[in-house]
């Protein structure tokens, strides 16, 4: 596990940025394809923002770039709280990539036809393969250590067959769908974007208690690289790991 910590919020957006596009060009040169699994919320919405502004010199090939989400609110595609419309406006319409290779999870209907749904999908994308192996997962981190929609409690952290499941959040009384553990743990990398004040005490807790299972977020734990990319604020309790 790595740890990089930066000043503050715009170059830990900024970094984050540079790292997913370097891993893209390796990737690409590697196997002729990204396959890139988007998560939602504000932190990561920040690096996809800085990973749509392109230099000449650091221009992607958006049409080996393939991606997914880990998880999705069950709403439509244009509602406030949706995944892949964020997704949409920080990133995906700022940069040449071809329609086809957007792989929406499509569940505002019915969480558990989406997720089956979804799951059909990547099958068809990693076909005869025990799971899928995506080349970058990136994730972020809420307060009560959850990490895409793998909340603590929740049944889907104990699901070990299925690749995707629906996730019913009772405390925001809301519909998810999300990648299960078996397949973010399958990932060549994983990403963790982590920033500010309010996530200082959980990645103290997550970070130092590393291989206790208390929280979601402690059992990412993949076969591939992990990575944290945190902001000194959020890294403040961590000492000399900061
Ligand atoms: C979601 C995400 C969720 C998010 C964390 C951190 O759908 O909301 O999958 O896991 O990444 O809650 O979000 P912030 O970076 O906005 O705190």
């Amino acid at each position: 596990m790595q740890i990089r910590v930066f000043p503050n919020p715009d170059a830990l957006a900024i970094g984050a940025a540079e790292h997913i596009r370097a891993l893209a060009q390796v990737c690409i040169a590697d196997h002729e394809q990204f396959s890139l699994v988007l998560s939602g919320g504000s932190t990561p919405m920040h690096a996809y923002r800085q990973l749509a502004i392109e230099t000449p010199m650091q221009k992607l090939d958006w049409t080996k770039v393939q991606i997914f989400w880990g998880d999705e609110r069950c709403v439509p595609p244009d509602h406030e709280q949706s995944n892949y419309r964020m997704a949409h406006e920080a990133l995906l319409e700022h940069v040449p990539i071809p329609s086809e290779n957007i792989y929406r999870m499509a569940c505002e209907a019915d969480p558990s036809i989406g997720a089956q749904g979804y799951e059909a999908i990547l099958r068809e994308q990693f076909p005869a393969q025990e799971l899928p192996q995506f080349d970058l997962v990136l994730l972020g981190l809420g307060e009560d250590g959850h990490t895409a929609s793998l909340f603590p409690g929740s049944e889907i952290l104990t699901e070990h067959a299925l690749w995707v499941a629906p996730v019913y959040v009772a405390h925001l009384d809301s519909w998810r769908v999300s990648l299960t553990l078996p397949v973010i743990n399958a990932a060549t990398n994983v990403m963790f974007l982590v920033s500010g004040e309010s996530k200082a005490r959980i990645l103290d807790k997550i970070i130092k208690s590393a291989s206790a299972r208390e929280y979601p977020a402690q059992r990412i734990d993949p076969q591939g690289e992990l990575t944290w990319f945190i902001d000194r604020t959020a890294g403040q309790f961590l000492g000399d790991l900061n």
